[in-house]
């Protein structure tokens, strides 16, 4: 059903809806409340954004955190449930509306927003952007200006940490979503992202398939 609805899947392909809008929007609608009915909607923060924020708990509070592409909120939740100023934003306003009913007592400030139409006081406003699973799910034509977007973002010398699925430059996939290959990193570098560590966590370590959890820094500079 899902698939039927998915740009990814029909002719004309990513470019006919690259951002896959409305694909997102049936999924959030068609779920009816049921997070069963959302894929990606483990009802728990991701394992490797669990771990780092445990791992930087000390940095965690008053860190304000921008988490891209929230879904139902539980990410955003682990890194306000460290301490973090969190904002975490969503393109779909039912995910939004899901996020905050979950978590009523929520410190996260939820709103709905685009990616690639940020709001002008979110620029260069966060010492870390969070996103998870978001890149992975975008054609690949869009991830150039996603990347640009989230570094947009960052205050000087604030950090842009990923996690997604990964795989091999050649290796031939079927998606969506499409793990991503390690060219996402030269193109972090080409944007003035420094890289601080690029984790590739193979299937079985706390993830069933393939990870990468990497780390950039803004260049001050840049
Ligand atoms: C695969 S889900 C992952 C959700 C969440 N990060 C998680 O790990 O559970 C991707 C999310 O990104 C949102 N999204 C996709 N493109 C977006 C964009 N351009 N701006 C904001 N949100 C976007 C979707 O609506 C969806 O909720």
């Amino acid at each position: 059903m899902l698939d039927a609805l998915d740009p990814a899947m029909q002719s004309g392909g990513p470019p006919a809806d690259p951002a896959r809008r409305a694909w997102f929007e049936a999924v959030y609608a068609l779920a009816s409340g049921d997070p069963a009915r959302v894929p990606w909607a483990n009802l728990a923060p991701h394992p490797l954004t669990q771990a780092w924020v445990a791992a930087h708990a000390k940095e965690s509070p008053g860190c304000k955190v921008l988490d891209v592409g929230c879904g139902l909120g539980d990410n955003a939740e682990c890194f306000a449930a460290a301490g973090a100023c969190v904002t975490a934003f969503d393109f779909i306003g039912e995910a939004v509306e899901w996020a905050k009913q979950r978590f009523p007592a929520t410190q996260v400030t939820y709103v709905q927003g685009d990616l690639f139409a940020l709001p002008e006081e979110w620029r260069h406003n966060f010492d870390l952007v969070h996103e998870c699973y978001t890149l992975q799910a975008l054609s690949a034509l869009l991830i150039p200006q996603a990347l640009a977007a989230m570094k947009s973002a960052l205050a000087p010398g604030g950090h842009l940490l990923l996690v997604a699925r990964a795989r091999d430059e050649t290796e031939e996939i079927k998606g969506p979503p499409w793990p991503l290959p390690p060219s996402l990193f030269e193109e972090a570098m080409r944007q003035g992202l420094v890289a601080l560590s690029i984790k590739d966590i193979p299937a079985g370590e706390c993830v069933a398939s393939r990870h990468w959890r990497a780390l950039f820094r803004r260049a001050e500079d840049a």
